[in-house]
């Protein structure tokens, strides 16, 4: 449903991405794991066309981009407009029912807050609003850059069952994160990203059991720290 091939990406002469190829089957919850500064919004950025890279090749199945949703740590937000009026503009432009806006600000449990402008919303608020906004349109692959980063866990939790429900309906997710307990609990497969390169892919227990970190629970943070040197935080 989505791949990368070779992808090469430079900032001013420095190289971001030296070398990234994997894939994404369809219908799964994909994850993208690595530190900070890997290159990891990088990769979302490419695939979504917001940006382009300097070798390789990529693809995202769909048959156009209105069938892609995406939500980036930039929310894009219109800070003076009220949470509902920030969906239905959206809804105005993918031609969506109104009435999914308020199942959407629903789903992500910001029924209470429609009516608040965006600038009064908490940044976890916000970030849900971004999510509600990215599957208004029920995409048919989301991309989502660290959805539960700043959230409590609580409601990491209730976005994780979100994503689920959206695997299930038949949504690819391609998501980023630093949390390895999230990759191992939500993702299907994951790929770890290191100096510009995935150093390992697979489902989060077959990495674990392949590097020997099973115990009561797939270990994914010492495989990583194994590979890498680097520990996430
Ligand atoms: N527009 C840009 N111009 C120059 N350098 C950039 C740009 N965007 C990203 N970079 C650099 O590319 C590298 C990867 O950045 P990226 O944002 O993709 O990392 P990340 O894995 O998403 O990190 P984080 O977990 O902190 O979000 C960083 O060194 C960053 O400084
Ligand atoms: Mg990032």
């Amino acid at each position: 449903m989505i791949s990368m091939t070779n992808v090469v990406k430079r900032f001013n002469g420095n190289t971001v991405l030296s070398d990234v190829s994997f894939s994404v089957k369809s219908g799964e919850i994909f994850g993208l794991l690595g530190p900070s500064g890997a290159g990891k919004t990088t990769i979302i950025n490419i695939l979504a066309k917001q940006l382009t890279a300097e070798e390789g090749s990529h693809t995202v199945d769909v048959e156009d981009f209105t069938q892609v949703g995406l939500m980036l740590e930039e929310d894009g937000l219109y800070a003076r407009l009220t949470a509902l009026q920030n969906l239905n503009l959206f809804a105005g432009i993918y031609g969506v029912d109104k009435a999914k806006t308020e199942e959407a600000l629903k789903s992500v449990g910001l029924a209470e807050e429609s009516k608040k402008p965006v600038a009064k919303l908490s940044k976890g608020m916000r970030q849900r609003l971004a999510l509600a906004r990215a599957i208004i349109h029920s995409p048919k692959v989301l991309f989502l850059d660290e959805p539960t980063a700043n959230l409590d866990p609580n409601t990491a939790r209730g976005i994780h069952k979100l994503v689920f429900a959206l695997r299930d309906s038949g949504t690819t997710v391609f998501l980023t994160t630093h949390n390895m307990e999230e990759a191992v609990n939500l993702c299907d497969n994951v790929a770890l990203l290191h100096k510009g390169e995935i150093v390992e892919y697979g489902a989060p227990g077959d990495i674990c059991q392949r590097h020997d970190s099973f115990k009561t629970v797939p270990d994914l943070e010492s495989v990583f720290v194994k590979l890498t040197g680097v520990v996430l935080e």
